[in-house]
C-alpha cells in the first residue's frame, strides 16, 4: 500500500495533470528524425504544439466543467476550485446506456439513487446494500488521492460485478450533474462525497471549501432545479459536537463550537440544508456518523493504520487527554450505519418543489448514527492485539489540539424511533470482521475479497 496521507497542496480532486512529456514520447526516434530539414522542422513543430496544448490545459477548466460558477469573493478560493476540477471524459450513447442501466429500478416501489462518494467506504455499501435489495444505483465519484486510490478502484471493481456503475467526475461539475439528472429521474440522492478527515485540514484547507461546501452547493442546486427534485441523505459527522461536553450527545444539543475546520464544513452544509429546504422545499436529512469502521475501510482511520502499523512493527501513537484522561470514541459498524443510511432513505418524504419552485413545507432532519457505546482507544487497541496475535508498541501521546475531541458518544434515540435505527455489532466482533478483510486483501496476491 502506498503510504498516506498526501499532504500536498493541492484540494481534494487533485489538480495534477499527469502529462507525459512529448519530448520523451519521441526519445528513440531523435536521432532518425534530425537528419532532414523537414523532419526537424516537424519534430520542432510537435514541440510547439504540444507547449501550446499543455498551456491551455493548466489555464482553462475543462470544457464539461466550464460553468463552474461559484465565484467566491476569496479569488485564491474560485482559483484553487477551478483547478482542481479534473478533466473527466463523459457523454455519449454507450455512456448514457451504463449510466440508464446502473439506475434501472428492479423492484416494485423500488427508488433510483444517485450515491455521491460511491468509491468510498461507507458509499460502497450502501451502493451494494441498495443493490441487493432492488433499487437503481448509479456511483458517482472523483477518486482523488486523498488515500490510495487503488483502495477506490478495488471498491469500483466490487460494484460493477453487482451492477453499479460509478460515473467519474467532481461534484463541482454542474454540467455533468445536471446531464445525470436529464437521463434519469432520481428519487433519491444519497450524499457520501466528502472530504474527510481531522488533521488533514491543516495541510489542505481548501479541499474541505472545496468538497464539503461548494461541492455540496452545486449538487443541492442542480437537485433543487431537477424535475422531479429528489430526496436527499447526507453524510454530516459526529464532529458537529465540537467541544460540546454533555454527554451523550444528542441532535439538540450544542453544535457550535467545530474543534475543526472539517466539523465547521459539515456544521455549516447543515446550515446550508436548511436553506435549501426553506426556499426550495428540498427534502433533506443529514446523518452524523460516528467513528465508522469495517472491511473496506478507510485507510486514514486510527483502527485502519495501527493495524498496519502493529502488523509492521512500527510504534502507534496512542492520545490522552490531560491528567491521562482517557480518549475514548462510539465506534460504529458499517453494517449498522448502512442500516441506518437506508432507514434514513426509506423514510424520507418528498421533496415538495418543482421547477425551482417551493409548493409546500418539506421533510428537514438530523440523525446521529452511532453505536451508544464509547470504547477507549487503549481498549481498541488492546482488541487489535489479540486479534492479530502480534503485540503493539504503544506510544502515549498528548491529545493534540488540532481537532481531535477527547470524548464521542451518540444518543441515537431519535434515529431509534424515527428510522428503526438500532446497532448490533460490538467493537469485537467488527473489528474481527475488519482484521480478516485487512489480512486477506493485503496478503502477497490478494485484493480479492468480497463485502
Ligand atoms: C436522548 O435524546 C432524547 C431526544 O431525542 C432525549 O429525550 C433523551 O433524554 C436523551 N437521553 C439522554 C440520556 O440524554
Amino acid at each position: 500500500m502506498k503510504e498516506m496521507p498526501h499532504l500536498d497542496n493541492t484540494p481534494s480532486t487533485p489538480g495534477k495533470f499527469k502529462m507525459e512529456k512529448p519530448a520523451y514520447i519521441h526519445h528513440h526516434h531523435r536521432l532518425r528524425w534530425h537528419s532532414t530539414p523537414l523532419a526537424k522542422l516537424t519534430f520542432w513543430s510537435c514541440i510547439f504544439l504540444g507547449l501550446i496544448f499543455m498551456f491551455f490545459l493548466r489555464s482553462s477548466p475543462s470544457s464539461s466543467s466550464s460553468s463552474t460558477t461559484f465565484s467566491s469573493s476569496t479569488a485564491g478560493i474560485s482559483d484553487t476550485t477551478r483547478r482542481s476540477l479534473r478533466t473527466f471524459s463523459w457523454g455519449g450513447p454507450l455512456w448514457e446506456k451504463r449510466v440508464r442501466n446502473s439506475a434501472r429500478v428492479r423492484a416494485p416501489n423500488g427508488f433510483s439513487v444517485l450515491v455521491t462518494g460511491a468509491s468510498g467506504f461507507v458509499g460502497t455499501h450502501v451502493s451494494a446494500a441498495l443493490k441487493r435489495r432492488g433499487d437503481g444505483v448509479l456511483g458517482f465519484d472523483n477518486f482523488n488521492d486523498y488515500y490510495d486510490p487503488s483502495l477506490k478502484r478495488a471498491r469500483q471493481a466490487l460494484l460493477e460485478r453487482s451492477g453499479v456503475f460509478i460515473v467519474e467526475g467532481d461534484i463541482n461539475d454542474e454540467a455533468l450533474l445536471k446531464k445525470l439528472f436529464e437521463v434519469v429521474a432520481f428519487t433519491h440522492v444519497m450524499h457520501l462525497a466528502a472530504q474527510a478527515g481531522v488533521r488533514y485540514a491543516m495541510q489542505n484547507p481548501g479541499s474541505y471549501v472545496h468538497s464539503n461546501i461548494a461541492g455540496f452547493v452545486n449538487l443541492l442546486e442542480i437537485c433543487k432545479s431537477a424535475n422531479p427534485q429528489p430526496a436527499i441523505v447526507w453524510a454530516s459527522s459526529s464532529s458537529v459536537y465540537g467541544l460540546n461536553t454533555k454527554v451523550p450527545f444528542s441532535e439538540k444539543d450544542r453544535t457550535d463550537q467545530p474543534a475543526s475546520l472539517y466539523a465547521a464544513t459539515k456544521k455549516a452544509g447543515e446550515e446550508i440544508a436548511h436553506t435549501y429546504n426553506h426556499i426550495y422545499g428540498l427534502s433533506l436529512t443529514g446523518l452524523r456518523f460516528f467513528t465508522v469502521y469495517g472491511p473496506w475501510g478507510r485507510p486514514d482511520m486510527a483502527y485502519f493504520f495501527f493495524t498496519k502499523d502493529i502488523l509492521k512493527g512500527k510504534s502507534i501513537p496512542i492520545f490522552e487527554a490531560a491528567n491521562h484522561g482517557t480518549v475514548a470514541r462510539d465506534f460504529t459498524y458499517i453494517d449498522d450505519i448502512v442500516k441506518g443510511c437506508l432507514g434514513a432513505l426509506d423514510t424520507a418524504e418528498k421533496s415538495t418543489g418543482s421547477g425551482g419552485k417551493k409548493r409546500g413545507p418539506a421533510q428537514l432532519r438530523v440523525f446521529n448514527l452511532g453505536n451508544t457505546s464509547p470504547v477507549p482507544v487503549s481498549d481498541l487497541v488492546s482488541i487489535l492485539e489479540r486479534l492479530l496475535k502480534v503485540k503493539a508498541k504503544r506510544m502515549m501521546m498528548k491529545l493534540p489540539r488540532n481537532g481531535d475531541v477527547q470524548y464521542t458518544h451518540a444518543n441515537i434515540s431519535y434515529a431509534q424511533r424515527e428510522l428503526g435505527y438500532k446497532p448490533t455489532t460490538d467493537l469485537q466482533t467488527g473489528l474481527k470482521k475488519f482484521v480478516r478483510w485487512y489480512l486477506n486483501y493485503y496478503k502477497p496476491g490478494g485484493k480479492k475479497s468480497d463485502v
